[in-house]
């Protein structure tokens, strides 16, 4: 703030403009130089001036921190300029530049956040999850007096709706954060106004612009299957469900994968999207019991969803598969164990395997001895996994 004052400072006295502002003027001139007389509206991110006659040529600046700056042209006849939604709580330095046939002006405008330094929220942070819901959050400013209260507004891209927080996150009174249950209002970007109000001192504003995809935190992947042979267990799930429909290649997954009995090293194992949610994980009979857990994220941005249930697979030593079960053997080569007890997606979980003919027995049990077990497929999504 205190650079863009003294910016502003040094281009009034450089600008030569200015020096032919009234203020600037020695007493005996008489006829003032006209100004342009230029006005911010914050709310609408309008710049507008007094229109000259015989305008050849205008441009409209907005400077914002040291050299990021957005420069507009004003449409012809237009007396204008429209700036996209841009953060304003460190202040802006506005100019207007207009050329007319017989002269040229020049004329800046500084837009400061008003209110006492240090009283805006500060550490504001939003987090979308399960798709349709949105937590913000913020603390109190350091110099916020004991009364401050904060107010949150959201408004589209398009400025066509602007809400205040229909639900706060209150904490001793101080709202300090919002939970909205419908999202629908939102677009891909949008403004997060922040202002606050006190009976003792000017509550400063704090403003920002999040992007939906930014802020999402995924869902855990859903319906999580493990197939196994022999050697390898292919361990399956589904894409989280997102705001917008997102290809493969946008997530990234890890899988961590656990002996149930040894615990060992927390060892995640990184997943690209581009592999269609299946990983092949190396494992020989005899098969201990092994959990696996699966989280996903943007695939560049690693901020992780929770982890998902856990998913038991492996062999199950001196236990029995619970009643509901029932078993598929193959022709004598293959045996497909499948528990269908509270499982409604089962189907999904049968890949096309050739070699598998639809033969009921019973001869078969998932604790028999290893010799009969080998070449088995031995398949339980999590719903049979008893522990969970
Ligand atoms: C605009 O241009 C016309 C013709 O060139 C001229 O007569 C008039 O004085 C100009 N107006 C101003 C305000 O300079
Ligand atoms: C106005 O004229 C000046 C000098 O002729 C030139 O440097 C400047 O770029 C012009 N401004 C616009 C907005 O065209
Ligand atoms: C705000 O965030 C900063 C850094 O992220 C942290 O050090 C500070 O404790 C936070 N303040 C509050 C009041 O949460
Ligand atoms: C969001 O806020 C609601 C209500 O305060 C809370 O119950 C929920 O746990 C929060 N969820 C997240 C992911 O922050
Ligand atoms: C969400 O808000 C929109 C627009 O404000 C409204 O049309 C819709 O009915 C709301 N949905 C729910 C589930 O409340
Ligand atoms: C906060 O901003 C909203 C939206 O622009 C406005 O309606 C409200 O009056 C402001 N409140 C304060 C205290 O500035
Ligand atoms: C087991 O599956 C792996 C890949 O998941 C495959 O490469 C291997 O050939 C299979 N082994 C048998 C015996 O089918
Ligand atoms: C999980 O599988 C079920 C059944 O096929 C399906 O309806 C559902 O959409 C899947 N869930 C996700 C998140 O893909």
């Amino acid at each position: 703030m205190v650079l863009l004052a003294t910016a502003f400072l040094l281009s009034k006295l450089l600008a030569p403009a200015f020096l032919l502002t009234p203020e600037h003027l020695d007493p005996p001139t008489p006829d003032p130089e006209p100004s342009l007389n230029v006005k911010f509206d914050p709310r609408t991110m309008t710049l507008a001036w007094d229109c000259k006659e015989n305008t050849t040529s205008g441009r409209c600046t907005m400077l914002l921190k040291e050299e990021d700056r957005v420069v507009k042209k004003p449409r012809k006849k237009e007396c204008w300029c429209n700036f996209e939604d841009t953060p304003l709580h460190r202040g802006v330095l506005l100019e207007v530049q207009v050329n007319t046939s017989e002269r040229s002006f020049r004329e800046k405008v500084l837009y400061s956040n008003p209110g006492g330094e240090g009283t805006a929220a500060r550490n504001f942070s939003c987090v979308i999850y399960d798709v349709d819901f949105m937590n913000c959050s913020w603390a109190k400013g350091a110099a916020a007096p004991g009364d401050v209260q904060y107010f949150l507004y959201i408004r589209d891209s398009k400025r066509k709706r602007e809400r205040e927080c229909p639900r706060y996150v209150q904490h001793l009174g101080t709202h300090v954060g919002c939970h909205l249950r419908n999202l629908s209002g939102l677009t891909f970007r949008n403004y997060f106004l922040l202002n606050g109000t006190s009976r003792t001192v000017g509550i400063q504003f704090f403003d920002s612009i999040l992007s939906t995809k930014e802020i999402e935190r995924y869902s855990p992947p859903a319906n999580i299957s493990v197939l196994c042979n022999a050697s390898h267990c292919v361990i399956r799930w589904d894409k989280p469900r997102t705001r917008r429909a997102l290809s493969h290649s946008e997530f990234q997954y890890q899988l961590d994968i656990q002996r149930k009995v040894i615990l060992t090293q927390p060892d995640t194992i990184d997943v690209s999207g581009d592999l269609e949610n299946q990983y092949h994980f190396p494992s020989s009979e005899p098969r201990a019991t092994h959990v696996v857990r699966i989280r996903a994220a943007d695939a560049r941005i690693p901020d992780w969803s929770p982890w998902s249930r856990p998913v038991e697979f492996g062999e199950r030593v001196g236990r029995h598969v619970g009643k509901g079960c029932v078993r598929l053997v193959g022709s004598g080569v293959f045996t497909l164990s499948l528990c269908l007890r509270r499982f409604l997606g089962v189907h999904r979980l049968f890949p096309p395997i050739p070699q598998i003919k639809d033969k009921l027995s019973e001869n078969h049990q998932v604790g028999d001895p290893v010799g009969h077990r080998r070449g088995w497929l031995d398949l339980c999504p999590a719903q049979c996994a008893s522990p969970w």
